[in-house]
């Protein structure tokens, strides 16, 4: 069978201020999906991974302003931040696409020349609400006490805009979603976005001339303004076709995944395909929505003054526990909470009790009895039959999890295979039984070789340090169908799961 290529994006993040929790979840949920891809070898010729930040607009210039900086060094400043995220939680991009690069703007420009010419702009003027924390125009029935739908504030707008026809799209679009069930991810995100669209697009101002913090409208119809700047959105969505091409990778579209939170779906599942339809371009083939985070059952936002900083939190948990607990504590797609009790909770379950105990369980006796050798396996029992066929068992579901998005059910697989591991070596109590305990120690050894392969998207560190105790060098999906090979050398490691105490 032909490899495939897997290209997968977060979305790029506005630069006006810190990190904070939001973006380090949809880094790391995609960092563990772009894991999960590059460890089906035998189906994945090359993944391709991108993130990279937003700068445009006028949130970020305002927010530049704000500090009395130019915005150029302002979000200079602010991007290495984004960069440190990225390296702190492990997360591995192939490309960092900043959409103040020299590449991205020509690519922009280059696009607006193409839907001037596919005869998809016109010159008009825009009057209504416009939240700039959102980046968003908003209709006046939107509004719910002179608010957005999200809470943010408006602010009235007049001004001379170009215009997407976007109205042109509406029949395009549903017949779309209809062929393609699968385009918008979880079920419930797609019915908002069909009855969003059932609804009836307007027009979409598409340029601003009220600032000058962005990408230049590159041509001029008769008696414009020559002031016009592009709209931040559709600038930023390009990011996604201009970072191939600067990485030399164009034929890597259509992306295979565009996770999104949940607040930005309308921008990737209507506003892009409608640009894309507009061009004749392929369409991504699908866009998952992701929930949001509170802090302790709070909505999470700078003037509560509960922002979460993840860089932080990975300081004091470390990067792997603070992964393993936002992809584990919530179904992705769904709203989760954060707390540090839950946390805790979580990462002395699941990785100190569990498979670190499991761990050391099992190598402290091979190490004791057996040489530091893997045993070799001897006559089966029922028992040992069973735990042969839970890990292969754990492994599909664990596929078919990861290929359906559902990352804390896969996670799950792995957990509920440690707990019957552990159960298995109660019951056989090797410790006890010399002439048995070789069978026992080798069969805990390849659960121990599924664990750690399959853990590797979310703990890609802690891990690593469990294959290399037990010898393993082949770590994909399809290495955990084969046993591991009496005699190979084990040992044990320093605690890879600290108890996490306070
Ligand atoms: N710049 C746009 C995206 C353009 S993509 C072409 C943007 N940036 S953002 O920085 O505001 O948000 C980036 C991501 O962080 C979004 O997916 C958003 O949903 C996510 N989150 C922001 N706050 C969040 C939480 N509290 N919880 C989880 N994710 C949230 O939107």
């Amino acid at each position: 069978m032909e490899r495939q290529s897997y290209y997968i994006t977060t979305p790029i993040y506005y630069v006006n201020d810190m990190p904070h929790i939001g973006h380090a979840y949809t880094s790391v949920a995609c960092d563990a999906i772009a894991r999960f891809k590059k460890m089906q070898k035998d189906k994945y010729g090359e993944v391709f991974f991108l993130t990279g930040t937003d700068e445009h607009g006028n949130k970020v210039d305002r927010s530049a302003q704000k500090k009395g900086v130019d915005t150029q060094s302002f979000v200079d400043n602010l991007v290495p931040h984004f960069k440190k995220l990225h390296s702190d939680l492990s997360c591995d991009y192939d490309y960092f696409i900043r959409t103040t690069d020299g590449a991205h703007k020509a690519y922009v420009q280059d696009i607006w020349r193409r839907l001037n010419d596919a005869g998809a702009i016109y010159l008009g003027k825009y009057e209504g609400w416009y939240s700039v924390r959102d980046e968003c125009f908003y209709q006046e029935g939107e509004l719910i006490d002179g608010l957005a739908p999200t809470g943010s504030a408006v602010e009235w707008v007049e001004e001379e805009s170009y215009f997407f026809k976007l109205s042109k799209f509406q029949d395009k679009l549903l017949d779309f979603y209809n062929k393609n069930p699968d385009f918008i991810k979880p079920e419930g995100r797609r019915k908002e976005v069909l009855s969003f669209v059932k609804g009836g697009l307007l027009d979409l101002s598409i340029s601003r001339t009220s600032f000058s913090w962005g990408i230049p409208v590159p041509i001029r119809s008769e008696g414009a303004n020559d002031e016009h700047v592009i709209y931040v959105w559709l600038d930023a969505l390009f990011n996604y076709m201009s970072a191939l091409d600067a990485a030399q990778k164009s034929e890597l579209w259509p992306a295979d995944v565009h996770v999104v939170g949940k607040d930005i779906l309308i921008f990737h599942a209507v506003y892009w395909p409608a640009f894309l339809m507009a061009l004749d371009l392929p369409l991504p083939r699908c866009i998952f929505a992701h929930g949001w985070w509170t802090n302790d059952g709070q909505k999470i936002s700078k003037s509560l003054g509960n922002v979460i900083d993840p860089i932080a939190l990975s300081e004091k948990y470390g990067s792997e526990y603070l992964r393993y607990f936002m992809l584990r504590e919530v179904p992705f797609g769904k709203d989760g909470n954060y707390s540090d009790a839950a946390l805790m909770s979580r990462i002395n379950g699941d990785l100190v009790n569990n498979i670190g105990n499991l761990l050391r369980r099992a190598l402290v006796l091979i190490e004791s009895k057996h040489d530091s050798r893997i045993p070799i396996i001897g006559t089966l029992e029922q028992n040992d039959e069973e735990l042969l066929e839970d890990i292969i068992l754990a492994k599909n579901n664990f596929v078919d999890r990861m290929s359906n998005f559902e990352i804390h059910l896969a996670i799950e697989e792995i957990i509920k295979l440690g707990a019957k591991a552990n159960v298995y070596i109660n019951h056989k109590a090797p410790w006890k039984d010399e002439d048995k305990s070789g069978t026992t120690l080798n069969i805990l050894t390849y659960a121990l070789k599924a664990i750690g392969i399959m853990l590797q998207p979310f703990v890609p560190i802690s891990a690593g340090k469990i294959l290399d105790a037990i010898g393993i060098e082949e770590r994909g999906i399809v290495d955990i169908d084969e046993r591991v090979i009496p005699g190979g050398k084990i040992y044990v490691p320093e605690i890879i799961f600290n108890r996490i105490t306070e």
